[in-house]
């Protein structure tokens, strides 16, 4: 599996570049990161607890924010990258450069769950997922390195077995 591990701001510089985080560069990377862990300010998280952030990197480079909204009844909740992904989907942007996402888990990058894995599936494999540390540390993965096998719109295309 290839991925980058990112150090803060005026460390990474040094960092080595894989191929999930040639594209933007150190400062725009560290633009989403910071932005993510802002939008975390906005989370409403009264049952978990757990606040999380999401700041989404389009194409064009507009940046969409999400944080985690939580519901009285549980399964209702959505998680902080739906958020963002959402916001931009309904505002008419799919196409999708990066995402960074962040928690308050203090030692740990802040991985996503498998739904929103294939939330940001559905819109390619081939761009970028930050997951953050609260001191602005990150590592990038792309979403096919976080979903691999995994199964998208043109699937549905597939010829299928006749009778079954
Ligand atoms: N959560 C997210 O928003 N994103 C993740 O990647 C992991 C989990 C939220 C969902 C729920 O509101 C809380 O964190 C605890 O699971």
């Amino acid at each position: 599996m290839v991925c980058h591990v990112g150090l803060k701001v005026t460390e990474n510089k040094m960092a080595d570049k894989s191929a999930a985080s040639a594209d933007l560069s150190e400062e725009q990377i560290q633009e989403l990161v910071q932005k993510s862990h802002l939008a975390k300010k906005k989370a409403y998280a009264p049952y978990s607890n757990f606040h999380v952030g999401a700041a989404l990197r389009t194409e064009d480079g507009t940046i969409f924010t999400g944080c985690n909204v939580e519901n009285a009844a549980y399964p209702v909740s959505c998680c902080a990258e739906r958020t963002a992904i959402f916001k931009a989907v309904s505002e008419g942007y799919k196409a999708f450069r990066a995402i960074a996402i962040a928690g308050n888990v203090e030692s740990e990058f802040l991985a996503p769950c498998g739904s929103c894995r294939q939330v940001m599936r559905e819109f390619g494999t081939d761009w970028t997922v930050y997951l953050t540390k609260p001191d602005l540390s990150y590592r990038a993965m792309t979403v096919g390195e976080l979903l691999p096998c995994s199964f998208g719109p043109d699937d549905l295309n597939k010829p299928k077995v006749k009778g079954q």
